[in-house]
């Protein structure tokens, strides 16, 4: 599993509804480093999502360079961002976004169904992104049978089983009581912790934006405020140890 680094330089979004044209990003400059941990805050309309889709290859800059690893993504056709995508990006939403009628091992298969993974190693693959997230026992629940946290781990383990090199989640904990949200936090600290990825995740909750290692934030397309994360959240076992 790689680790992922990201330049934006004067990126800016405008979207058009009608003849109203909404400037999403002002000029947005940013650099994450491999294996950072980074939390967006800002509130509502701030541009987080916007920012986000970006990130993710889902949307492109209206100007402005976003260089993936080196790899200017502003440029790509829809197909070219897709296979980025593909290869380097896990999404987690906060609506966790699992198929109702797929069992939770299914459900992680799913983006090895689309790169035509074989099956015994798709099998296997799953398993193991089950197990990495606490939910061996739970591969044949569908969602329905699961907790709100277990659905997001389940979606957790989707988003990694590819081992994208950038892990990208919003609001992943804004659907979940706070000490389920700690449980899915402690999941993304060990996940940069311990398999380098590069994580980005917008959260309202400055509680949660303290499991981060630096945290940025908009307000009106901008980013106003960058600074690492002084005293950093840790999972219980970790408590009272001195770093
Ligand atoms: N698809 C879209 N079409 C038109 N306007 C949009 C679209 N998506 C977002 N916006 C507008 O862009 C601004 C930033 O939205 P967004 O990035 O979703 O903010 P946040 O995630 O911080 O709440 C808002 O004014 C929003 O209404
Ligand atoms: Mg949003």
């Amino acid at each position: 599993m790689g680790t992922a680094t990201i330049e934006i330089r004067g990126v800016t979004k405008a979207y058009r509804l009608g003849d109203i044209r909404v400037d999403a990003l002002k000029g947005v400059d940013l650099s994450i480093g491999a294996g950072e941990f980074v939390a967006v805050m800002g509130p509502s309309g701030s541009g987080k999502s916007t920012f986000m889709n970006i990130l993710g290859c889902l949307d492109r800059p209206t100007a402005g360079s976003y260089r993936l690893d080196g790899e200017e993504i502003g440029t790509l056709s829809r197909d070219g961002r897709a296979v980025i995508r593909r290869n380097k990006i896990g999404f987690v939403f906060q609506g966790f976004n699992l198929l109702p009628r797929l069992s939770a091992q299914e459900n992680v298969e799913l983006p090895m169904i689309y790169d035509n993974t074989p099956g015994t190693a798709r099998h296997e693959k799953a398993r193991a992104a089950l197990a990495s997230v606490g939910l061996a026992d739970r591969e044949h629940h569908l969602p329905s049978q699961l907790s709100g946290g277990q659905q997001q781990r389940v979606a957790i383990a989707r988003a990694i089983v590819n081992t994208p090199s950038l892990l990208l989640a919003d609001e992943p904990t804004g659907n979940l009581d706070s000490a389920t949200s700690d449980e899915i936090m402690e999941i993304f600290q060990r996940l940069n912790d311990e398999l380098g990825i590069t994580l980005v995740l917008v959260t309202h909750e400055p509680d949660i934006a303290l499991f981060a290692r630096r945290v940025i934030r908009f307000r009106d397309g901008l980013l106003v405020e960058d600074h690492p994360v002084a005293e950093r959240r840790k999972p219980p076992a970790a408590e009272g140890v001195s770093a």
